[in-house]
């Protein structure tokens, strides 16, 4: 019997590896044999540790399963998929995974990530000329899922077009954004098709190797992805002829060393050439000039991740899902004070009632939304008149909120607005790169000011001050770090103002 147990670094900070032990020592004393199976996470990850079993009639889970369970488990006849308590029958029937679209993760947590894959993405685009990759890329509508949103095939074309005999392929999975996991987890539960997303991308511009800058705080992510890197060159598909094409490319792993702004592309780009990572002026675009001053294709792991389902399936069905300009489908994060938080992937267009209160099933400590931040700690609080947008970039930028990443933190009554823009001047005080003025000055300042607001110390004025502030940070400042902590300041003071002591508020 087969029984599955992840091996993400959610499962295993739920005590999945004991909870493996206690199954491997109950089946010995049992005298049953089993093999325990090490995948990736489903991504349900409030039912973590999440145990399935293979049976006759199917796999079947239960969750979430502590070490101490076990024993009741096997006298329920687990191998069989007997009934429990814990028992949730297959993960395909659970609500919260039936009404996801899985594309980019339709793989994760299926199997063990190192297992062997067909790389049919891979495989259509070694049978088309570069142009026809840009272009179907181009054609899916794809947008750069870091955050930013720029179409990837009008990247990928600057980069093909760029005249140079020299050129590169970067990852940025730097995922630093408060309540953002999914990089984490597609490395970890499916790094070939990052690998596959990353070659598809190498061929399309003509370049022979790839970068991936992975955050130090994910030892998981880089031991599984780099290990998969070091299968796939046993497996021909990297190194010195791409699945028998003659064609050469190759990926290096480097590790971050705990800067939220080097998750900034041309910062990250400084960092990789071994430098202090600061941020570099635009132009030139890193596309023309970037890593070691050559043209350089830079997209999140999720935009790498989608492309090889464009080339297997055609830009025709990636397009199909989503909303407006935003087409395909976003693998949502929702965290914090949430009760099944976890990663869906959905089509864009839900809202974010939908996404918050139907499938996270609203707070876990019971009490009202307060607020919900979407896009990072760079992200804005979504008023509550807000919760029904469709969840798409431009429906969201034209309220001057920002999808991001698709990172989504709730917060309860319990939390003061106050003090979370308060952290988000603290946090780009930590995190600046310290090149610009803006920045770098201006977030000590501002936490100074929402101090004296908070102390009432000449209230009203140093609100003019504040919003003054943010005004020049928003308008003055070298990359989004400066540029978008007003955000989370501005939607605090606008819609929670009775936190920052003032009078009227259309939120609480
Ligand atoms: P940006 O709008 O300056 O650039 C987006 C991308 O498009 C860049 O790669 C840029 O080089 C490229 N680009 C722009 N014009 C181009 C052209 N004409 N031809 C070819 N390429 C072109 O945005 P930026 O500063 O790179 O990213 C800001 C975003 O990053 C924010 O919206 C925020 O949501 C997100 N972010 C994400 C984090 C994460 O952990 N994923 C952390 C912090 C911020
Ligand atoms: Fe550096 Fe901040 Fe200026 Fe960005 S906005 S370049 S992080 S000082």
């Amino acid at each position: 019997t087969t029984i599955y147990v992840s091996r993400d670094a959610a499962a295993l900070a739920a005590d999945a590896d004991l909870v493996a032990c206690s199954i491997a020592a109950q089946a010995g004393a049992a005298g049953v044999p089993v093999r325990i199976l090490r995948n990736g996470s489903r991504g349900l990850l409030w039912l973590e540790t999440l145990v399935e079993v293979q049976t006759p009639a199917g796999r079947i889970a239960y969750g979430p399963v502590q070490p101490q369970d076990v024993r009741s488990l096997f006298e329920a006849g687990l191998l069989q998929g007997g009934e429990h308590p814990l028992r949730l029958g297959p993960v395909e029937e659970l609500p919260a995974f039936k009404r996801q679209q899985r594309l980019t993760f339709a793989r994760c947590g299926l199997n063990d990530p190192l297992a062997p894959v067909p790389w049919q993405g891979l495989k259509a685009a070694l049978a088309m000329p570069g142009t026809d990759i840009v272009q179907q890329v181009l054609d899916s509508g794809l947008r750069g899922r870091g955050g930013a949103a720029f179409p990837a095939g009008i990247k990928w074309r600057t980069v093909a077009q760029a005249a140079s005999d020299t050129k590169y392929v970067v990852c940025n999975a730097d995922e630093g954004d408060s309540g953002t996991f999914a990089d984490r987890m597609l490395m970890e539960g499916d790094p070939y098709l990052l690998i596959e997303g990353m070659a598809i991308a190498a061929l399309a511009v003509g370049a022979s190797l790839g970068f991936i800058y992975i955050r130090s705080e994910y030892p998981h992510a880089v031991r599984t992805f780099t290990a998969a890197v070091q299968a796939a060159r046993e497996a021909g598909v990297l190194g010195k002829s791409m699945l028998g094409s003659g064609i050469t490319f190759d990926i290096a792993v480097r590790v971050g060393g705990g800067s939220y702004v080097c998750g900034e592309e041309t910062a990250m780009l400084e960092s990789l050439e071994g430098k202090r990572g600061i941020v570099r002026a635009k132009p030139p675009l890193p596309a023309l000039s970037g890593l070691f001053g050559q043209p350089t294709v830079i997209n999140n792991v999720l935009t790498f991740a989608a492309v090889p389902t464009i080339l297997e399936h055609g830009a025709a069905f990636y397009r199909d899902f989503g909303a407006g300009r935003s087409r395909g489908t976003l693998p949502f994060q929702l965290a914090g004070n949430v009760k099944r938080g976890g990663l869906f992937e959905l089509p864009f267009g839900l809202s974010l009632r939908e996404l918050v209160f139907d499938i996270g099933g609203g707070t876990a400590s019971g009490r009202p939304v307060k607020a919900i931040q979407v896009g990072g700690p760079l992200g804005a609080y979504v008023p509550q008149s807000h919760w029904d947008l469709p969840l798409d970039y431009d429906a969201y930028s034209a309220q001057g909120l920002v999808l991001g990443h698709g990172g989504v933190v709730v917060h309860d009554d319990s939390v003061d607005m106050a003090q979370m823009a308060r952290f988000a001047m603290e946090f780009c005080a930590a995190e600046s790169c310290g090149k610009c003025t803006p920045c770098r000055i201006g977030s000590t300042r501002g936490v100074e000011v929402i101090d004296r607001i908070v102390r009432n110390h000449n209230r009203p004025q140093q609100v003019r001050l504040l919003r003054d502030l943010c005004d020049t940070m928003l308008a003055g400042s070298l990359c989004a770090m400066g540029g978008m902590t007003p955000y989370p300041v501005l939607s605090a003071l606008d819609h929670y103002p009775r936190d920052f002591g003032l009078l009227g508020d259309d939120e609480q």
